[in-house]
């Protein structure tokens, strides 16, 4: 039931802001922290490991939770691509936690992994927006997503659920706390509602960068270059245009070689650490003809900037950066008359190997 809008996926990613506030009640305890069960944070506790598996969007939250797990709660975390890891295992610490990350729950790659490290004894914790779905079922722990059904074949609404997720899980186990978690979601909430209220705005953003391209490309680093891969995902899956996300320090060794006159290229500043390096990269794109679009967090944001993110704290970033990516692809397959919610070739959840 899509009601008046024209596209679940339009539905899906306005229902964000939302989806974040319902996560936040959902791991509420009596206290009013944010936590998750005691046998899935004993769980994590007692991992030396985290690995986590998961394929396309999922895999690209995987990448950010990493770095909260790590950030956060000093507990390392290897992230690997589900249908890779089967003839790629890597070796295995004394006591790892598999995580899997996968909206469905029905990802045949992902649980081809789950049933392998069953069989070799391993603990394991499936992140799902579906009850009683097959890779929830069969590992030992659930956490669920609450984000409501995803309908659009693109995945936008699952991914910050995945994210919110993944940071109260980190923060559970965290001893000294970085952040306030509830406080911070709600703030990033706020500011994921400023970003899909500027639709008007990121439309024309849309129309500027993308009618008639080729190809584009999502540049940024750190949390930024996890954002820019989905970005590109995002971009490619709906619109088919020929896309790439990639690390800022990366363009010199090779891709800049692809920048030609109007190729667009969209830059996020997001982190303050690196915001000077990001914006080096801009200007070698741009002096070698690239259209480059830059959106920034405020306290990092220039004048001359293209879009303005509302701060959030800066592991939270990706929660708030990734919308207006949503939101470009969206347009620019709409104005490319591609079919938004059911892609060529794609289905919503990939049951074969
Ligand atoms: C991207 C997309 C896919 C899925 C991937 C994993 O928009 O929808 O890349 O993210 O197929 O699916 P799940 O999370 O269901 O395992």
């Amino acid at each position: 039931e899509k009601g008046a809008y024209p596209h679940y996926m339009l539905k899906e990613m306005d229902e964000q802001p939302s989806v974040i506030r319902k996560i936040s009640k959902a791991y509420e305890s009596e206290l009013g922290d944010l936590t998750i069960a005691p046998e899935i944070k004993q769980a994590l506790q007692q991992a030396d490991r985290l690995y986590i598996i998961a394929a396309g969007t999922s895999y690209h939250a995987g990448l950010v939770g990493k770095q909260y797990f790590e950030k956060m709660a000093q507990k390392p975390v290897e992230v690997h691509i589900s249908s890779e890891f089967g003839y790629n295992m890597p070796l295995l610490s004394q006591k790892p936690l598999f995580i899997f990350i996968t909206q469905s729950g029905e990802t045949a790659d992902s649980r081809q992994v789950l049933v392998k490290i069953k069989e070799l004894g391993y603990p394991s914790l499936t992140i799902t927006n579906v009850q009683g779905s097959t890779l929830s079922r069969e590992a030992d722990h659930t956490l669920l997503l609450h984000a409501g059904p995803e309908i659009a074949v693109a995945s936008t609404k699952a991914y910050v659920a995945q994210i919110a997720v993944l940071a109260i899980a980190a923060y559970a186990i965290a001893e000294d706390k970085v952040m306030d978690v509830k406080q911070e979601l709600a703030i990033a909430a706020n500011a994921i509602q400023v970003m899909v209220d500027a639709k008007a705005a990121i439309e024309e953003i849309a129309l500027a960068y993308l009618p008639i391209a080729r190809n584009a490309f999502f540049i940024g680093r750190n949390m930024d270059y996890y954002v820019a891969m989905e970005g590109a995902l995002k971009l490619k899956e709906i619109s088919y245009i020929q896309a790439e996300g990639f690390a800022g320090g990366e363009l010199k060794h090779g891709t800049i070689a692809l920048i030609e006159e109007g190729t667009p290229v969209f830059a996020l500043v997001t982190q303050e650490a690196v915001a000077l390096n990001i914006r080096g990269n801009v200007k070698e794109v741009a002096a070698r003809g690239a259209h480059a679009c830059i959106i920034a967090m405020e306290g990092v944001a220039e004048e001359g900037d293209h879009l303005v993110l509302p701060q959030v704290h800066e592991l939270l970033t990706p929660l708030v950066a990734v919308v207006p990516l949503q939101l470009i692809s969206y347009y620019a397959a709409l104005h490319r008359r591609c079919d938004v919610d059911k892609p060529r070739n794609l289905a919503k959840s990939v049951t074969v190997e």
